[in-house]
């Protein structure tokens, strides 16, 4: 059972607990899918979002995930907040716990940053995103995703192919994935893959072929061009070429192989626009899981909070 105040990343759940917030998270998709928008699991609740980095998916479904359960949602968007002002991360928490919100959901370009939230307020907090340290929510909608199609996601193969070296999301799935007892294959250039992820449990490729050869998952991550010091690929096109997936190299997958991406896709370079609009991509279904698994997340949490 999910006992936790705050969702700061995968490496420290358990196959039980994200399993629980996946079992939850489809009933609230099949609800949104008959089109069930107002719940009461959140009544008089507050939600709080504050973002220090660009978003347009995560924010807006925490944002919907909160008022499908009948929570307020507030938004705070760091560059027009007291934080302009040079207010510290730890002053904001206390205020915002001063309000009495009950969540905070946060995304902060600093590794560990939610971390230090956590430990300094009431309320219960989810990591939206941290540097390039982890993005729980994001892989466990991916998670959600890939389940839906599969049933389970034991034995799975899932190729993860882009900018692993600057993705969180990479790091997420690779600490949840493998709790579930799927397997993880990655591939990259050399410099954009960090060292340590065999040790993690991942399988490093020498090419996109080994990657992608009868994978279930094939998941593409963008090239995270505000992260990049210079010099880790020769050019976009290049990239493209030597690196991103098409669609004959998609038919080296499992037949049914589905398509992931998180987005924000740099269309043509990770993926091409033949891969992303092929009718085996679950690029908008993963939309949907997210405020579902947005939704479970609050939900076992409040439970929490309450004890139950
Ligand atoms: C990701 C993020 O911000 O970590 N996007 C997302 O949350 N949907 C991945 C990315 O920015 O490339």
């Amino acid at each position: 059972m999910l006992k936790r105040k705050d969702l700061l990343g995968l490496i420290d759940i358990s196959a039980e607990e994200i399993t629980e917030i996946l079992d939850l998270a489809q009933e609230f998709k099949n609800r949104i899918k008959r089109g069930e928008k107002k719940m009461n699991h959140l009544d008089g609740k507050t939600v709080t979002i504050l973002f220090y980095e660009n978003s347009t998916r995560t924010r807006t479904s925490f944002e919907q995930a909160a008022k499908y359960l009948g929570a307020t949602a507030i938004n705070i968007e760091a560059s027009t907040s007291s934080v302009a002002k040079g207010e510290t991360l730890v002053d904001t928490g206390k205020t915002l716990d001063a309000q009495r919100n009950d969540f905070i959901v946060m995304r902060h370009p600093m590794g560990g940053a939610p971390y230090l939230l956590a430990k300094t307020v009431k309320a219960g907090v989810l990591n939206a995103g941290d540097g390039i340290n982890e993005h729980p929510t994001q892989a466990l909608l991916d998670m959600l995703t890939m389940r839906e199609v599969y049933g389970s996601l034991k034995g799975l193969k899932v190729a993860i192919l882009g900018d692993i070296k600057h993705s969180r999301v990479a790091k997420s799935n690779l600490f949840g994935l493998k709790k579930m007892g799927a397997e993880v294959a990655m591939y990259a250039p050399q410099t954009l893959i960090p060292k340590g992820m065999d040790q993690l449990g991942a399988k490093i490729c020498k090419s996109r072929q080994e990657a992608l050869d009868g994978a279930d998952v094939v998941m593409g991550l963008r090239i995270q061009l505000e992260r990049q010091e210079a010099g880790n690929f020769p050019s976009l096109g290049e990239y493209a070429a030597n690196y991103g997936v098409n669609e004959e190299l998609l038919s080296l997958a499992k037949p049914n192989a589905i398509v992931l991406h998180p987005g924000p896709v740099n269309r043509g370079v990770e993926l091409t626009s033949g891969v992303i609009d092929h009718e085996r991509s679950h690029i908008e279904d993963q939309v949907l899981s997210g405020v579902a698994v947005r939704m479970a997340a609050l939900t076992l949490m409040n439970e929490a909070r309450r004890g139950n």
